[in-house]
Parts: structure tokens; C-alpha cells; sequence
């Protein structure tokens, strides 16, 4: 009796109010079906409802966030530990400016191995491809040298384009700036000899190139030249990697979508938010793959254009109509690379950055971008272990608690993977500015759903 008593008095506490009524899975006949595992039921009612009641309440536990928010950033070298889903997740700050965390074994063993065989497998994934962004080649290219040398019909025809302080005279720094500018090419001082030497350019004998000299300079043999060196040597590039997109929806692949909850409910960010975030990135980098100094975000400032998440796939397809707005990163090292490959953040904590600073141009022209030289001159340099996640923030929160300014000083980016290779992946958490709050993310799953009916 005592113990009958006590059920019921659960029962009410537990399934009072009119909510509770949805954890329990009802039959036919409208009554809560009951389990039949005799060790949870010493009643063949009741208490079977409250176990499930209590399995069902975990399994949509994900709390309740109504906007964005950034995590306290304590001090440079502090921690500060949460557990999510059961695992203990230890963040340190690295960095204020950019918000930065470092947080050791945040994947293990099994989640790190999944991941990179389901980016190997080209019947799921489609397989790696590589980066075809600034200097990557697309499938269409049709570039032919020409035969003749002669005059530039490009950039390199006019001798403004090479003297960038003015000085009317081309050293070979403003050489590899040009490059750099025009080609994207990361060219040192050797690689800038090369291209003298194989182009005969006795123009810069004595090192230097005059303007009358550049009148009769062979600028149609160096455009074809870099336009060949960037289709051959990915090694030159901005990006020199092989990567892969998966989705991370659960009704494409359960762990993955546990690993997003995870860095979800750790950075406090709204469900509907983290569900229509971008697919996970996967990236390997071989020996000498890099990927110099970026953002992996764009600006507020430009507002013509949405965000690449909140307009239609058509409207992304069509290079430069959207930008990025990914409010954090959450890179995640899935091995530790035998030598190189770390990741470095150039201006992390400086009290002045600007672009132009860190491209000083003409005689003391140094390039802080280019992190195959000058990675370990970065403010920050953090180093791959397997397992380690690095968590920061791209952008402020507005006053409304939507997307707010980019942190230009969360530029970053790869150094040169030396020995071995280095594998990453990317969780991009992007976010709308207040003014696309309503808007529906191409990347959740609803939108799928809504556009399998537009037919946008
Ligand atoms: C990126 C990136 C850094 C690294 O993939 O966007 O910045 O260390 N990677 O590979
Ligand atoms: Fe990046």
C-alpha cells in the first residue's frame, strides 16, 4: 500500500502539467505504453511512464539560448571547465582579441576516425578535392600561353601596378608583391630569380628594373609565366590543401550531429542557429601544404550582400553575391602532423592592427601573411595535437545579441606542414545579423524541405 502510494504520488509530480503528457508515447488505445523490462517494472504501470519520461528528457536536452552570446574569456592562460553530454571539456584562453580556446581531447579516438573515413570515402563524401579559391584551378580552365613575347594585356603592362612605393623603380621585392597582388602567388626571393633567370629579363641585371627599362620588358612572358607556375605549383598558392564538405544534420549522420551539439550547447548557441550552420569541413594537407593568413569570416561593413547561408543556393553559386558570416570557428586537429602545420594568428592581441601594416610594402616590404615565411612571427602560434579543438570568435554579438562586428585580429591561417600530413576540421557557426534573424539557413534542414516545394 505504502509503496503504491508513493508511485502515485511520482506520477503526479512527474507528469503534472499539461507538457509532461508529450513524453508519453501512447498507444492505440491512448494509454501510455509501458515497457516490458521487468528489472525497471516492479509495477507493470506506472513506473515504467517515469523511466521513459526520463530517457526522452535527456535525449532533447539541448537548453534553451534566445540569442548569441560570447563565453566569459577570463585571463590569457586561465580555464574554465564544462561538462557536456558527460565529457569534460577544459577550455584555456590563448588569446582575448581574437576570443580564443584552446581545449584539449575535445574528439576522441572513435569520433576522429569516423570523420576522416567518412571524408575519404568518395561513395559518401564524393571524395577531397582541392582548393580551387585564389589560383585553385577550375574544371572549365582553358589558359594557353602564348607564344610571343611582348607587351601584357593584363596588370603587368603598366609599371604603376609594380612600383608600389613609388620610387620608379621595381626591386625584386616589389616583384614578389606583384605576384602576390595579381596572382596570389607566394613567391620568395629565389623563386623571383627563377622567374628573371628563365625569362632572360636582363632588364633587372643590376636587381632593379627603371621605368624606361620597363618599356621594352618582356610583361607578356611573365603574365603567361605566373598564370603557368599557379597551375603547376599549388605549393605557391594562398591555399595548398584538399578538403571535403559533410553534412552534419542527424538524419545524414547521428555522431556528427552529437559532436555539433556538443560545441553547441559549450558556446551557448541557439539550436536553431547551430542547425542551420554551415557542413563540416574536412581538410588534409600534404607535405608543404599551408594556408596563408585570412579570414574565415567577411565584414558587417559591406551590406549589400546576405549572408552566403540566408539566400538561395542559386545566389551562392554566383561568385561574390553573399558573404560569410561565420560568428566562431570550431577547428578541431584530427592528428598530429610529424613536423610544421601549425596554426598561427598574426596580429592575436595586438592593440593596433590594420590590414595595410601587415603588408609594408616597397624596400622593407614584408609579407606576414605569407606564414610558410612567417609563421613563427605570429603573435600566436598554436600547435596541432590530435584531438585539441581551437574555438574563436570571428565577430562580436550586436546589441540585440545578433551578429555583430569581425575581429579583424582573428586573421589566420596554416603553416607549411613540413613532414607527415595534417588533418582538420572545421565546424563553422554561422550566424545572422539582427536584420536576417527571421530568415531560414540553406544548411538547416527545413529549408530543404521548403525548397524541395519552391524550387528556388
Ligand atoms: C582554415 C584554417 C588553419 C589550419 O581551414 O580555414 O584556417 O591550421 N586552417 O589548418
Ligand atoms: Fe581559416
Amino acid at each position: 500500500m505504502k509503496y503504491r502510494l508513493w508511485v502515485l504520488l511520482t506520477f503526479i509530480v512527474l507528469c503534472g502539467g499539461s507538457t509532461d503528457q508529450d513524453y508519453c508515447e501512447r498507444d492505440e488505445n491512448g494509454s501510455c505504453k509501458s515497457k516490458t523490462n521487468s528489472e525497471q517494472c516492479e509495477d507493470e504501470d506506472e513506473p515504467c511512464f517515469i523511466e521513459e519520461k526520463v530517457a526522452k528528457k535527456e535525449e532533447n536536452a539541448y537548453p534553451h539560448f534566445e540569442t548569441l552570446s560570447r563565453l566569459n574569456p577570463g585571463k590569457i592562460g586561465s580555464e574554465q571547465t564544462y561538462t557536456i553530454g558527460g565529457r569534460e571539456m577544459k577550455l584555456i584562453t590563448r588569446a582575448l582579441k581574437p576570443l580564443l580556446f584552446e581545449i584539449p581531447n575535445a574528439l576522441n579516438d572513435e569520433e576522429i576516425l569516423h570523420v576522416i573515413e567518412k571524408a575519404k570515402n568518395p561513395n559518401y563524401s564524393g571524395g577531397m578535392f582541392s582548393s580551387q579559391a585564389r589560383g585553385g584551378l577550375t574544371p572549365e580552365d582553358t589558359f594557353k600561353p602564348s607564344k610571343e613575347p611582348g607587351r601584357a594585356s593584363g596588370p603587368a603592362s603598366r609599371f604603376d601596378n609594380w612600383d608600389f612605393n613609388d620610387d620608379q623603380i621595381i626591386d625584386l621585392k616589389e616583384v614578389a608583391m606583384f605576384c602576390r597582388n595579381y596572382n596570389f602567388l607566394y613567391f620568395k626571393e629565389p623563386e623571383v630569380k627563377t622567374m628573371i633567370e628563365t625569362l632572360k629579363l636582363n632588364e633587372f641585371d643590376d636587381g632593379i628594373c627603371t621605368v624606361d627599362e620597363f618599356q621594352n620588358m618582356n610583361t607578356q612572358g611573365i603574365e603567361d609565366y605566373l598564370n603557368q607556375v599557379m597551375r603547376d605549383h599549388p605549393k605557391f598558392r594562398q591555399r595548398y590543401s584538399d578538403q571535403v564538405w559533410l553534412p552534419m544534420a542527424k538524419e545524414y549522420d547521428k555522431l556528427l550531429s552529437k559532436i555539433r551539439y556538443r560545441f553547441g550547447e559549450l558556446l551557448k548557441i541557439p539550436e536553431k542557429i547551430l542547425l542551420g550552420s554551415e557542413h563540416l569541413q574536412v581538410v588534409r594537407y600534404l607535405p608543404q601544404g599551408h594556408y596563408h593568413a585570412h579570414h574565415d569570416s567577411e565584414t558587417e561593413k559591406v551590406t549589400d550582400k546576405p549572408c552566403c547561408h540566408h539566400t538561395s543556393t542559386k545566389t551562392v553559386l554566383q561568385y561574390n553575391k553573399c558573404k560569410l558570416c561565420r560568428f566562431i570557428t570550431v577547428m578541431v586537429y584530427l592528428n598530429t602532423p610529424e613536423e610544421g602545420g601549425e596554426t598561427a594568428f598574426p596580429a592575436a592581441d595586438n592593440i593596433t592592427y590594420s590590414d595595410s601594416s601587415f603588408r609594408r610594402r616597397g624596400t622593407e616590404a614584408i609579407d606576414l601573411f605569407n606564414l610558410s615565411e612567417h609563421c613563427q612571427d605570429a603573435n600566436l602560434v598554436l600547435k596541432p595535437v590530435k584531438g585539441t579543438a581551437v574555438v574563436w570568435y570571428n565577430h562580436y554579438v550586436d546589441y540585440k545579441g545578433w551578429l555583430g562586428a569581425l575581429e579583424e585580429r582573428s586573421l589566420h591561417g596554416g603553416c607549411e606542414v613540413k613532414k607527415g600530413e595534417k588533418w582538420i576540421m572545421n565546424i563553422w557557426i554561422t550566424a545572422p545579423y539582427k536584420n536576417s534573424v527571421n530568415k531560414l539557413s540553406m544548411y538547416s534542414m527545413e529549408y530543404a524541405m521548403s525548397a524541395a516545394h519552391n524550387k528556388d
